[in-house]
């Protein structure tokens, strides 16, 4: 029996040529699966469109799935929680999806009874460490195949071959830039961007053009961490997160530039727009800051940089992440209350104000004014204790550095 393959199909280049491809080179069936994350499907495309390329490319099948609530409920917001930042900069945007996509992608080959999912991955990224790690994570028994790691074609052979087998595609032999996006943001490599010496380009950027010179003021509600209404007005989470990227992004904010470590060892220059995910992390992290117990906002800040790193390095479905999970999620029983940002253009935003029905931030402790209820008076002793074992060292030194005494 021909073996079946499901394919995280994009539309794109790469990835339509992988439909013939496998079938020409492997002799398998390919079920194309499009997963919507949040990605920008051009206006100009429908779905539709879409999925009569992927048959025209020989696909059996062509399944959509709209994953965008689950991407933001499961995902995007267990990323808030983690104020999750790789390297303390990129909040994640293609690491957050790729388990998404391995999830349906283990679904369907379920469905379409397959003995493999593929991907249209290169051997220099991260995305197909997450893609193969992923899915061996979830469904050990399948096998995961990469065929752009094995064709060993040039983006002008692709195009080649997409016009010998009548594949209709949009794309031409000189491409620009890599993008790409979903609805935690876009990440863009490629072209002059190579350069980390050279300032990036200013046209690959969609979301963060500055169309708005006004300051703008926004309040995020939050309940257990979550986000969950924007200037009082409750929405689901994926709501918020595209209206807030509109709001942030008119103002210029989001905007990163970075040189960052991938997990295979290449280092690389990468731009990112994520306005959304930026202000939510900066706005999560401020409420915390106001709510969390000392001990345990520092020992999350700590275990926030790792759940970042096995995040970025394809470790979602992991006993670590999980057990970090399970740890994070204790962390936000009381991370409710407002947060108020303001953004000003180009590309600026202060938290100007916070408040929770669970602050532990007391007016009277914090006074200097008439109204301070702090007793003065115990702080000397506590003082004094916690400096004796500093003194009685500083003390044993100078004796040390002292001529002995003479007999
Ligand atoms: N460097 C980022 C990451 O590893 C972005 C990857 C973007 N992927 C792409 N296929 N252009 O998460």
């Amino acid at each position: 029996m021909t073996k079946r393959v499901v394919l995280a199909y994009s539309g794109g280049l790469d990835t339509s040529v992988a439909i013939r491809w496998m079938i020409e080179e492997w002799g398998v069936e390919v079920v194309g699966l499009l997963v919507d994350v949040g990605q920008d499907v051009e206006s100009s495309e429908s779905l539709g469109d879409i999925r009569s390329r992927a048959l025209a490319a020989g696909a059996i099948d062509c399944v959509i799935v709209d994953a965008r609530r689950e991407m933001a409920d499961e995902f995007c917001a267990k990323a808030i929680f983690a104020n999750a930042r790789y390297e303390g900069k990129y909040p994640l945007v293609s690491a957050l999806s790729r388990p998404v996509i391995v999830r349906h992608l283990v679904d369907q080959a379920r469905k379409f009874d397959a003995g493999a999912v593929a991907h249209g991955c290169t051997g220099k990224g991260n995305d197909q460490v997450r893609f193969e790690v992923g899915t061996h994570a979830i469904a050990p028994d399948l096998e995961v195949l990469a065929p752009a790691r094995n064709w060993g074609m040039t983006r002008a052979d692709s195009v080649d071959y997409a016009t010998k087998w009548s594949i209709p595609i949009k794309a031409t032999k000189e491409k620009i830039y890599s993008i790409d996006e979903n609805l935690w943001g876009r990440a863009i490599e490629c072209g002059a961007i190579e350069d980390p010496w050279a300032a990036p380009p200013e046209d690959p950027y969609t979301l963060t053009r500055v169309t708005n010179r006004e300051p703008v003021e926004l309040t995020i509600h939050f309940e257990g961490g979550l986000p969950i209404a924007l200037d009082g007005v409750a929405m689901p989470l994926a709501d918020l997160v595209g209206a807030l990227t509109v709001r942030a992004g008119a103002t210029g904010f989001g905007r990163l530039d970075m040189v960052e470590n991938r997990r295979v060892g290449i280092k690389s220059r990468e731009v990112y727009e994520c306005p959304a995910a930026l202000a939510l992390i900066a706005a999560h992290g401020d409420l915390e800051d106001l709510v969390l117990e000392r001990d345990v906002q520092h020992e999350k800040g700590r275990l926030e940089s790792r759940w970042s790193e096995l995040v970025y390095d394809g470790m979602w479905f992991s006993p670590l992440k999980e057990a970090l999970d399970a740890f994070i999620e204790e962390t936000q029983r009381h991370v409710t209350g407002d947060v108020r940002l303001r953004f000003e253009a180009p590309g600026l935003l202060r938290v100007v104000g916070r408040r929770s029905p669970r602050a532990l931030y007391d007016y009277g402790l914090a006074t200097y004014d008439a109204a301070d209820t702090f007793r003065h008076a115990d702080s000397e002793g506590f003082v004094k204790i916690y400096g004796l074992g500093v003194k009685t060292w500083a003390a044993r030194q100078g004796a040390k550095n002292s001529t002995p005494p003479t007999s």
